[in-house]
């Protein structure tokens, strides 16, 4: 029987390398990247907010930084913010579990 963890959706396998990127698709039709920085899986809204590149195309840096293919820009993974422009706006984040296996994800954190 496959886990289900409640609130939460399951996206991807828990198989992702550290410094790996993984563009998926909410049954609501919302594209988040799912990275793993370290042990830790994280998830933000797929498109970057400078011009909507997606995310899952660019690189993750050591210290827990996404930078976007496109521009440039660099956001912190713990809590979105800029680290560097052209983006103005933060990038939403979204929760995360892993369970039996897999990447759970789930609402908005809000940041
Ligand atoms: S689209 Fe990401 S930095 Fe421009």
């Amino acid at each position: 029987m496959s886990a289900s963890v409640p609130g939460y959706e399951k996206v991807t396998p828990a198989d992702m390398e550290s410094g790996e990127l993984r563009g998926v698709r909410l049954q609501s039709g919302v594209r988040v990247c799912v990275g793993r920085s370290g042990s830790e899986y994280f998830a933000v809204c797929e498109e970057c907010p400078h011009s909507g590149f997606p995310l899952s195309n660019g690189t993750l840096l050591d210290g827990g930084v996404l930078e976007c293919g496109w521009h440039g820009a660099r956001f912190a993974i713990a809590d979105g913010a800029v680290l560097a422009g052209p983006a103005r706006e933060p990038v939403k984040r979204f929760r995360v579990v892993v369970e039996d296996g897999f990447v759970f994800v789930g609402d908005s954190s809000g940041s």
